[in-house]
């Protein structure tokens, strides 16, 4: 059994309850500095340690692993601070923005003893799932391109939102794509679309509301994968998602996000038609628990959560394609076991150093970039 604790109460209240939830967690704490966001999370959700910051969190002792949920720019250095206590540590995207902080992450990781994982959503939602399955079953055949897009308006965001960086972001469309065609991204040509107004300016570098990025894979046959990102001035719902192509099926994303993704099918060409005959279905795709435990299944799906101590239940809204709950359980198993989490920080790597360099390419008008490998 091991105690956690959620840092952040954003993002971080749909993940306490899942901690509470799982057999292998005894005791679930939040930290938060914003003292009213703090305490109405920990009433709702009955959470009993809360504390106004992770130095306090950890100086008080205990704690075996902690599930960061903190604004971006705080990712790295709170990784290293809760590695060093000898504690483990999930970080929600992105593990990093420049690639020396991914490189400091893996040697604090690889020096243990805590275990390092990188909670990427992409990697286990359904419709992921699905096209692995889709693959693994032949269904896809050959790989022949890959593609996708995060496309969302940070208009009304926190400020730290300003000018970020759409590429240092790409980690939930990079992954996917890896993770399908089994490869590293070898390198990058990117370009940014469109000019960022002075409003939604930062203080970084990014002059770009859009960066759009070819990467080639270091499979052994050539295979592109491309990445679009954009977080200002497109007049485009929320999507992020991935297609994949292959020479005998195809799977799409929803152009509407919530509608059911489209899979492809080809069949022999007859001789008589130009092009082979491709039929087009609604993909029907099902939860796969895999080996969540039977507490935290029903959270796949969206649906309430009953805090302990008869206080009112709570909804869960299960964003992410139902992603939370594996990630929940994979992160407390490898640190209940002592193994690598499946997004270690090797992997993690791997995702998160294309979009850095893809960024770079950006701002040298495309320049033909090489991605480190990890
Ligand atoms: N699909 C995904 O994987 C996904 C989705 C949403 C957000 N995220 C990531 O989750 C993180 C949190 O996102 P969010 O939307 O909740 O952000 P947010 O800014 O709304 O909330 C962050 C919370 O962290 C608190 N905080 C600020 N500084 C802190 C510090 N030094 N230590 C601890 N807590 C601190 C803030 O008070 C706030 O309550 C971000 O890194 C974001 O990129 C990932």
């Amino acid at each position: 059994m091991i105690d956690v604790l959620v840092v952040g109460a954003g993002f971080g209240r749909d993940f306490l309850p899942l901690y509470a939830l799982h057999p292998a967690v005894r005791r679930v704490g939040l930290v938060e500095p914003n003292a009213s966001r703090r305490s109405a999370v920990a009433a709702e959700l009955a959470v009993d340690d809360e504390f106004a910051s992770l130095d306090d969190a950890l100086a008080g002792g205990g704690w075996d692993a902690v599930h960061l949920l903190s604004p971006v720019r705080f990712h790295v250095e709170q990784t290293l601070q809760v590695l060093a206590s000898g504690r483990s540590c999930a970080s929600a995207v992105p593990m990093a923005t420049t690639l020396d902080d991914v490189e400091r992450v893996i040697d604090a990781a690889d020096a243990g003893p805590g275990r390092y994982m990188m909670m990427e959503t992409a990697l286990y939602q359904r419709e992921y799932l699905h096209a692995l399955h889709l693959r693994d079953t032949g269904a896809l055949g050959r790989l022949t391109y890959l593609s996708g897009a995060h496309m969302q308006d940070l208009d009304g965001f926190p400020p730290y939102w300003m000018g970020y960086a759409p590429m240092e972001y790409a980690t939930h469309i990079v992954a996917p794509l890896l993770g399908l065609a089994e490869a590293s991204a070898q390198s990058v040509r990117c370009l940014g679309s469109g000019t960022l107004r002075d409003a939604h300016r930062g203080p970084g570098d990014n002059p770009f509301p859009l960066e759009a990025a070819l990467f080639e894979l270091s499979t052994p046959e050539p295979l592109v994968a491309q990445v679009t990102v954009s977080f200002f001035e497109n007049a485009r719902a929320y999507t992020e998602g991935f297609n994949v192509y292959g020479e005998h099926g195809a799977m799409e994303w929803p152009s509407v996000e919530g509608e059911p993704a489209v899979t492809y099918t080809a069949g022999p060409a007859d001789g008589a038609h130009r092009g082979r005959p491709i039929t087009r279905e609604a993909a029907e795709i099902p939860d796969r628990l895999g080996d969540l435990p039977m507490s935290l299944r029903p959270h796949t799906r969206k649906g309430t959560y009953s805090p302990p101590g008869g206080r009112p239940p709570v909804d869960l809204h299960a964003w992410h394609g139902g992603s939370h709950p594996h990630l929940v359980h994979e992160f407390v198993s490898a640190v209940v076991e002592h193994r690598s989490p499946t997004i270690d920080a090797h992997r993690a790597a791997s995702i998160t150093a294309p979009g850095i360099v893809a960024h770079r390419s950006a701002l040298r008008g495309g320049a033909d970039l090489l991605v480190p490998r990890f």
